[in-house]
């Protein structure tokens, strides 16, 4: 099977370097271009990552002496020398809309960590267990851009990464209807170690900047439907949220109540965590958990430090399971956020447009 050629830009930041470790040996994927702001452009990788490289591991050999390219001005270029490109840019928003859309418009499809494209209608937003068929709004989104091949394909936040997964399964079966979820989230979501965000070192800080909103909205544009070209979100269920930052390196917990229209019995919702397969584990998709969803008997699981890295990042730990006094349900699950909430869920949405022909 041939290799698909892949860029990164932003590929000196925190995800962007994940894109790039993940990258590293993978079977169908094969760097071939990073880039990055002006600051970086014209240095070789390793120069221009520097003393910032918070990866676990050395940079990858052959990613080293690669020389960073402006993502913004050499985008016509970068098309040319790849498949496609992750984008992992930080910049504002409007910033990334055009940036992302003028990749598209050069004929080279954009798998997107950031949140510019997420409400464009007609711009899929996939985890590719979940919501797979969303990919088909690409035909229409195509026909608006002009192009051939070029599209973009975003992931969702990563405040709901872990919650949202182990709801999914339950939804339609019980008619969920609503949901109270507390994420208790790690500093890597913002970019920062402990080392450059020595503050959160013995802290809680109430407050992440637009992550509540997100939390709240996004699920409805998974849970949407596919009408007309464009994804229409559900309407259902309600869910409220509260996001805090903890001093937890990586990984996003979540406590979450919720209520169904018909109560499932706990032992009923536990059989279906344990039997839950995706689009990514029919397609045996290399990034693909084997077992997404894994529930822990023990009452003390899952826990961050300990659990985050399930099946190299990408499955969701769910745990203490129990009825509750005001909601039917409630239980804590957790995610990586760098992992399955950013890189490494990138990777699997990229994986399943190249199995499903959208990127050839
Ligand atoms: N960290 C997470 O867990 C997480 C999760 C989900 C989504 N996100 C989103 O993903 C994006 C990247 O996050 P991050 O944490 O990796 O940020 P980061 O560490 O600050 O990295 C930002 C990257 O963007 C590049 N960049 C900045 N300005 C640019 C410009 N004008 N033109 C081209 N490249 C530019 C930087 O290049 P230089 O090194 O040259 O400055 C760097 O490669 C953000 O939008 C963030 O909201 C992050």
């Amino acid at each position: 099977m041939k290799k698909f050629k892949v860029g990164v830009i932003g590929a000196t930041g925190m995800v962007g370097q994940r894109f790039v470790k993940l990258t590293e040996n993978h079977p169908w994927f094969e760097l071939a271009v990073v880039a990055a702001s002006s600051r970086s452009a014209g240095k070789t990788y390793e120069e221009a990552v520097g003393g910032r490289w918070f990866m676990d591991g050395p940079i990858p050999q052959g990613t080293k002496k690669l020389t960073v390219m402006n993502a913004e001005t050499d985008i016509a270029k970068i098309a040319e020398a790849v498949d496609f490109v992750f984008s992992a840019v930080d910049m504002k928003k409007e910033e990334i809309k055009a940036l992302e859309e003028a990749y598209a418009k050069a004929e080279c499809p954009v798998v997107s960590n950031n949140s510019a494209h997420r409400w464009t209608p007609d711009v899929p937003m996939v985890v590719p267990e979940l919501n797979p068929g969303h990919i088909a709004v690409i035909d229409s989104q195509r026909k608006r851009l002009g192009t051939r091949r070029g599209f973009i394909a975003v992931k969702s936040n990563c405040s709901i990464q872990s919650y949202v997964p182990a709801l999914h399964p339950l939804k339609d079966e019980f008619g969920l209807s609503k949901i109270l979820v507390c994420t208790y989230q790690a500093i890597s979501g913002a970019g920062k170690t402990f080392e450059t965000w020595p503050e959160m070192v013995d802290n809680v800080i109430p407050y992440i900047g637009g992550e509540e909103e997100k939390s709240e909205r996004e699920p409805m544009k998974i849970w949407g439907r596919v009408a007309n070209g464009v994804i229409v979100p559900a309407e259902a269920p309600l869910i409220t949220a509260q996001c805090i930052r903890v001093p937890a390196s990586d990984g996003h917990m979540a406590a979450v109540f919720a209520s169904f229209d018909k109560k499932p019995a706990l032992e009923d919702i536990k059989a279906r965590w344990a039997s839950f397969k995706g689009r990514a584990q029919e397609l045996k998709l290399p990034s693909a958990p084997k077992q997404f969803l894994h529930y822990f008997e023990e009452e003390n699981r899952p826990q961050t430090k300990l659990d985050r890295m399930l099946e190299n990042g990408m499955a969701i730990a769910i745990g203490r399971l129990r009825p509750d006094t005001q909601y039917d349900i409630k239980f804590v699950c957790l995610s990586h956020n760098t992992l399955r909430g950013a890189a490494g869920g990138g990777v699997l949405m990229a994986e399943l447009l190249c199995a499903e022909g959208y990127i050839q």
